[in-house]
Order: C-alpha cells, then sequence, then structure tokens
C-alpha cells in the first residue's frame, strides 16, 4: 500500500514530486523517497512523513527525470534501508514499487545464487535487481520488462529508470493502480489522477500486464508481449479529484461538510427526469437473481449491511459477508446469485481476491465504487460510481453515507419505489441541520468523551448498523476501544461490563424499535452508564443529548452518520491526534 510518482521532461519536478507525494500519502505514511537523475543516479530518502523528507532533499535540483514514493510497509520494517526508491547492485536500475511480490524468496534466491547482494529486506528490492540482471543480458529495456512481467507473481505497479537511458522512464504493473499523465514537453506518472491534475486533464490508465515506455514527447504502451496498444486518452474532470482543502484544518472535517452534497449528487445522476438513471440490464439482471450478495471490508462491509436490508425490502433475500471471510470460504447461497462488492478505493485487496473467484464461478457481479478507473471498476461485470469526490482522510464518511444512499437508490428501482428520493432528500435538511446547529454539543461531548478507554454504541435494526460504523470510526482515529451491540443483545453478555460512568452513546431513531431501546438505556443507566441518547424529534424524551428532525428511519445511515463522525473527529482533535492519518492504518488496502 504505497503511492508512486514520475516525471519526465518536467522543468523542476521537485515540485511535483513533493506535492505528488503529498497527495499520495493516504496510500501510506511510515517512510517516504525520491530519486533523480543528475550525473548519475541520486537519491534521498528517510522514515517518516513526506514533509520531513523534503527537509533533506536539495531545493535547485537540475535534472529531467524524477521519481518519488511513499510506503506502507509490508515486507521489511519501515526504516531507510527498506524506503523506495530502491537501487540495483550494479547501480543501473533505481525503481519504485507498490504491491506486493509474492514469489520474491525463490527470485531472491535465483539472484543470491547469481552473486547479488541486498542492503534491505524488501521484495521491490529484489525486482530492481531482477531488471538489472536481465537488462545486462538482453540488453534491451522493453524485452526486459517483458521477461519480468513473465517473472512475477503477486501485484506491483512498478516505475523505474536506467542509469543508461535518462531521457525515459519506465512502468509496468499487474493489480495494483497507475496513470499517466499526459503533457506537453513532459509527461507524469502517479498511483492516481489527483497530483497530477494541476498539470494535465488527459490521462491514460494502464492495465495489468501492460507497460510503457515514456519520455518527455510520447507515452508508448504495450502488452506483455511487446505489441503497441492503442489507447484511450481519458478527460477527469478536476472537481471530483482535487485534494484542495478548500479552508478546512483536516480533509475529514471538509470531507463530512461535503456529505449534503454528496447526497444530493447521487440523486441528480442517477434520478433524472423523474426516472431512475441505473443501466437496465443491469436493474434486469438484479431482478432475474435470487439472490444478493453484498461483500465488503471495513465501513464499506457496514454500508453492506444496510444496503442488504434494503433489497430485502423489495422481496429480494440477501447475505452479508466480510470481504476476507467469504474470499477463503465462498458461499454461494441462492440458485442464480447476483455479487455487489463494495470499495470506496476500488483497490481493496480482500475484494479483489472475491472478484476473482466470483469470475471464475462466472457470477453477475456489480461494483460500487467512488474511484472510477480502478482496479474493481475496470474489472467487475457493472461499476456504479458513487461521484464522492476523492475521500483523502484514512477515515471514510461522505462515502459511506454514498454507499448507502446510492443501495437506497438502486434497491428502490428494482421497483420503481420513486418515494426514496423524497425521503433522501429529506435527509439532507437533516445533515445541514446536524452541521449548522448540533457542532458545538457534539464538540463537548467529545471532550467528555476523550479520556475515556472503552465506551458503547448501542442501537437496533438501521440504529444497530449505524453504530457499528459510529465504533469503527471513533476507534480508528481516536484510539478510544468501542463496542457496537444490538440493544437486544445487550443481557445476553455486555451488560456485564456496565459500570459506573461508562459512557454509551445511544441511537433512538426507529419508530418500531423506540420503546425496547428506551427499557435498554433505563438497564444501563440503573447500572451507572452515562447515556447520551440521539433521538428524532418524534420519538425524543427529556433529558436526549441531541434531537434531530424526523427522517424516514431506514435512511439513518444517511441522515444521522455525521454526528458519529464529528463525534469521532472532535474526540481525535482533542486528543492531539493525526484525524487524517491515524496510526497503523492506510487508505488503501491493497495487500491482504
Ligand atoms: C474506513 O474508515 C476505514 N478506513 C476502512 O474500514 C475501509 O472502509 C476499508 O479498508 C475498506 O476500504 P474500501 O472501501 O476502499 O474497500
Amino acid at each position: 500500500m504505497c503511492g508512486i510518482v514520475g516525471s519526465i521532461g518536467l522543468d523542476k519536478p521537485r515540485n511535483y514530486i513533493s506535492k505528488g507525494l503529498k497527495m499520495l500519502d493516504y496510500r501510506g505514511y511510515d517512510s517516504a523517497g525520491v530519486a533523480y537523475f543528475d550525473n548519475g543516479i541520486k537519491i534521498y530518502k528517510d522514515v517518516g512523513s513526506v514533509e520531513h523528507l523534503f527537509t533533506i532533499v536539495p531545493e535547485h535540483i537540475d535534472t529531467n527525470l524524477m521519481i518519488g514514493h511513499t510506503r506502507w510497509a509490508t515486507h521489511g520494517a519501515p526504516n531507510k534501508n527498506n524506503t523506495h526508491p530502491h537501487i540495483s547492485f550494479h547501480k543501473k536500475i533505481c525503481l519504485v514499487h507498490n504491491g506486493v511480490i509474492e514469489n520474491y524468496k525463490e527470485l531472491k534466491k535465483f539472484l543470491l545464487e547469481k552473486g547479488y547482494q541486498f542492503y534491505g529486506e524488501t521484495d521491490s528490492e529484489i525486482v530492481a535487481n531482477l531488471l538489472e540482471y536481465y537488462y545486462l543480458e538482453l540488453k534491451d529495456l522493453p524485452k526486459t520488462i517483458e521477461k519480468i512481467i513473465s517473472l512475477l507473481e503477486g501485484s506491483y505497479a512498478i516505475c523505474f529508470f536506467a542509469s543508461d537511458s535518462k531521457d525515459n522512464l519506465y512502468i509496468f504493473k499487474k493489480g495494483s493502480p497507475l496513470v499517466v499523465g499526459l503533457g506537453k514537453g513532459f509527461n507524469l506518472v502517479a498511483s492516481d489522477a489527483s497530483p497530477m491534475v494541476e498539470f494535465t486533464t488527459e490521462f491514460i490508465e494502464i492495465n495489468d500486464e501492460e507497460y510503457g515506455v515514456i519520455n518527455k514527447d510520447k507515452v508508448s504502451i504495450f502488452d506483455k508481449n511487446g505489441n503497441v496498444l492503442d489507447k484511450d486518452v481519458i478527460e477527469k474532470d478536476i472537481e471530483l479529484i482535487s485534494h484542495d482543502l478548500k479552508g478546512y484544518p483536516h480533509y475529514m472535517l471538509k470531507e463530512i461538510e461535503e456529505i449534503p452534497q454528496t447526497v444530493n449528487r447521487i440523486i441528480n445522476h442517477y434520478f433524472i427526469n423523474n426516472e431512475f438513471q441505473f443501466d437496465k440490464k443491469l436493474i434486469k439482471d438484479l431482478n432475474e437473481s435470487d439472490h444478493i450478495i453484498f461483500i465488503g471490508c471495513g465501513t464499506s462491509y457496514h454500508a453492506g449491511l444496510v444496503g442488504g436490508r434494503y433489497f430485502e425490502k423489495y422481496n429480494k433475500s440477501a447475505s452479508r459477508f466480510i470481504a476476507s471471510e467469504w474470499a477463503f470460504h465462498p458461499t454461494f447461497p441462492g440458485r442464480k446469485p447476483f455479487i455487489i462488492l463494495i470499495s470506496q478505493s476500488g483497490e481493496t485487496a480482500d475484494l479483489i481476491h472475491c472478484l476473482k473467484i466470483i469470475k471464475e464461478q462466472k457470477l453477475k457481479n456489480l461494483v460500487i465504487t467512488n474511484t472510477g478507473g480502478s482496479t474493481l471498476d475496470r474489472n467487475c461485470e457493472y461499476s456504479i460510481l458513487l461521484r464522492s469526490g476523492i475521500e483523502v482522510s484514512v477515515a471514510s464518511t461522505k462515502a459511506y453515507v454514498a454507499q448507502v444512499a446510492l443501495f437506497a437508490m438502486l434497491a428502490a428501482a428494482l421497483e420503481n419505489d420513486k418515494t426514496v428520493v423524497d425521503d433522501l432528500r429529506q435527509s439532507i435538511d437533516v445533515i445541514n441541520d446536524i452541521q449548522n446547529n448540533f457542532k458545538p454539543i457534539i464538540q463537548s461531548v467529545a471532550e467528555e468523551l476523550k479520556d475515556q478507554k472503552n465506551l458503547f454504541f448501542f442501537g437496533r435494526s438501521f440504529d444497530y448498523f449505524l453504530s457499528l460504523e459510529a465504533s469503527l470510526k471513533l476507534k480508528e482515529i481516536s484510539y478510544i476501544h468501542s463496542e457496537a451491540v444490538p440493544g437486544g443483545e445487550l443481557k445476553h453478555g455486555p451488560i456485564a461490563l456496565i459500570e459506573k460512568g461508562l459512557p454509551v452513546i445511544v441511537f433512538v431513531t426507529d419508530p418500531d424499535t423506540a420503546s425496547s431501546m428506551r427499557g435498554n438505556i433505563e438497564e444501563v443507566k440503573s447500572r451507572g452508564a452515562k447515556v447520551y441518547v440521539v433521538s428524532t424529534e418524534k420519538l425524543a424524551k427529556e433529558g436526549d443529548t441531541i434531537i434531530v428532525k424526523n427522517y424516514a428511519f431506514y435512511l439513518s445511515s444517511v441522515a444521522i452518520s455525521s454526528i458519529a463522525f464529528y463525534l469521532a473527529y472532535y474526540v481525535a482533535l482533542a486528543k492531539g491526534l493525526n484525524v487524517d492519518k491515524p496510526r497503523n492504518l492506510a487508505k488503501s488496502v491493497t495487500v491482504e
């Protein structure tokens, strides 16, 4: 899980590489490095942030070629030796790599037998040396890349240059993303398009087992056998991939506040002239299937829990799975199952593993993703884009709400039930109201919670699904242990943990379960818990902490999840933590 950038022909590439790496550090931020050509290969790298790296990289660099990398360690500890770029033993090849080479041990053994030595523990250094070994033998870099593609197992996006070919960048990939940005007199490379939008709006997406030879005026892309490919040039909507913080102190806050426009965009894109706008063949396939299987990880899995309930509302049976569980024990309920994969990034390795199985079984499939051009977007049979704009903060917020809103629309489209649109519009009012009126109270609750070690979220039905997401979000960025419990399960175990002063946050927004929830509240209060209740006007009781406007209760995750997101945000802020880049996590989990 790393970010890579490359530039050829750009005057003063340091600027692009430093900004680009900062934009990509959502992909990993253990260590970072750059390499360039200036009378030989120069490398600067260190453990720590991109900001730290650029305190050691010289200000003035005279080069037309530069590559950079931000790392999330997989093979080998985050230390300076393991930091990219990597240089080969005879100093002929310098590369950056994102992905995991599964057969690196046998490749290393081969190279050791040939007399190669290594300074670090990464699989990436092996690839640099393998490139060098075959380049010395074949004397031709494209042929060398073809050979290496035939040898590597696993995932990779690689950008490299050779000490004797300083006017070219070389790229090849499988499984990990890589995009080329087209300029005039220069060309760029990055893990996603966002770092390049300041320089170009035209992009080429590289597919698996393709490779590229890039100089300042030309981009040539080949298949693994060396055949030249005629690639489409794609124009991207800059607004949707911009990393501009727009005055916000953190991406997470910006992204929470973008939720109303995110939901609005989904309505306006997928419901035009009073008609749903989904692919008719997709709706037919969904209607003809007898079981929908939802698969996701983390927050996306939580969205799938809600999505499954929506499809059940329209008489579809549904099951939900965590991708890493399903991948090793796949089950296919129903005679004609249809699989929905959910992934904000579209690059999550566990889901890519699932997709391989789904394709082997020749099952109908759809991905719901925020990332056009991602691996899942390109490889699933159907793809629906969330159109939320790039989500930079590791904690997923607006994408979660978009996933749930999209599921509400898609499920309703099966029976052409248009009431969902008004329900979603009403939810937008609630979200705006929370944004305008409830932040101070959420902030004061955050102050009360910031020193806690444990807390609970309770809810039933849709409020339980929301509780799961609220709990994950708090854990992820505030490092407070929390657990989500369905109200009805309380007496089956968790109540044993209730003690004086333990914070419990309860959602009471479902009319069918409100009175049971009120019962649960009394049970924990009488055991000393400090209870914070979020309720709707219709179901409110005196003393509730936050009372929001009424909304269609099945849309809890759309209408009020921002309360949970603000809470996690303000707790992390009060604890002085890195809100956007929590420890040990990365935005795109591209390793299993
Ligand atoms: C969300 O806040 C988390 N960072 C994480 O659980 C995330 O949702 C999960 O890794 C799945 O990512 P995806 O949606 O990109 O597949």
